[in-house]
């Protein structure tokens, strides 16, 4: 009888410590629940950077915040969003990597489409180690394509910049989010552009802005 114990638990150890995370091919996140106990002033006076990830997936309820907070519709009626932009034109798309794979986010219908399964949250960055602990990095990258529809199409500078100011928008909105949920978050320039470019399957017109971690950190 023992034995047998030993051998279902060794089987058991196994199979824990081989189990990969299957990804799905989209993820359909569920509303943005909007009550919290967090006024947007105490946010802001929590907010702060954190670096001491622990590795542990986010719920759905909290990816689906954090992604709303990001580029989220917030005024379905005319497609508009949580953060603004210049002209109306959303130039800045949402990559958000996980442990299962790399998805990009999809605001008119609030879900995560898979682009490359696998845990690509190191190649987000140029080397630091916290970001692989990360349950959730999110990239910004902007998609000059999406001027083509504009009826004033700006200099190429110009639409950089108001992608800068989007994207800046975003990362705040994001560490609120954060802050509601007890999460930590920290906005990150020094990404790996050239691997993440790669292994998002990035056309070369788009321009990697920025990237935020985000997850549960330890106690401090
Ligand atoms: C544009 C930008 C890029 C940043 N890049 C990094 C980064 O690559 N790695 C990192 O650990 N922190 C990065 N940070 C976070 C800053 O180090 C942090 O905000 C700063 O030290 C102030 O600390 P606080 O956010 O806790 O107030 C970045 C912040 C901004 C706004």
């Amino acid at each position: 009888m023992r034995k047998f114990f030993t051998a279902t638990l060794s089987a058991a150890i196994l199979f824990l410590s081989t189990t990969s995370y299957a990804a799905q091919s989209e993820i359909i996140l569920p509303p943005p629940n909007m009550s919290d106990n967090l006024s947007v002033m105490n946010a802001l006076n929590q907010r702060a950077t954190s670096r001491n990830f622990v590795d542990e997936d986010l719920t759905a309820e909290q990816l689906s915040k954090i992604l709303w907070a990001a580029d989220g519709l917030n005024r379905p009626e005319s497609g508009k969003r949580v953060i603004p932009t210049a002209n109306g034109v959303y130039s800045v798309e949402v990559y958000a990597v996980t442990r299962e794979g790399i998805y990009l986010y999809d605001p008119a219908n609030h879900k995560l489409n898979l682009i490359a399964e696998g845990d690509f949250r190191s190649v987000t960055t140029t080397g630091q180690s916290f970001v692989g602990k990360a349950a959730v990095n999110l990239v910004f990258v902007e998609t000059p394509d999406a001027w083509s529809t504009a009826k004033h199409i700006p200099p190429r500078e110009a639409q950089i910049s108001c992608a800068n100011v989007t994207v800046g928008a975003m990362v705040q909105s994001v560490a609120l989010a954060a802050q509601t949920e007890g999460l930590g978050n920290c906005v990150r320039g020094s990404i790996n552009r050239e691997e993440f470019a790669k292994v998002a399957k990035l056309s070369a017109d788009k321009n990697i802005l920025l990237a935020q971690s985000v997850g549960k950190c330890a106690a401090k």
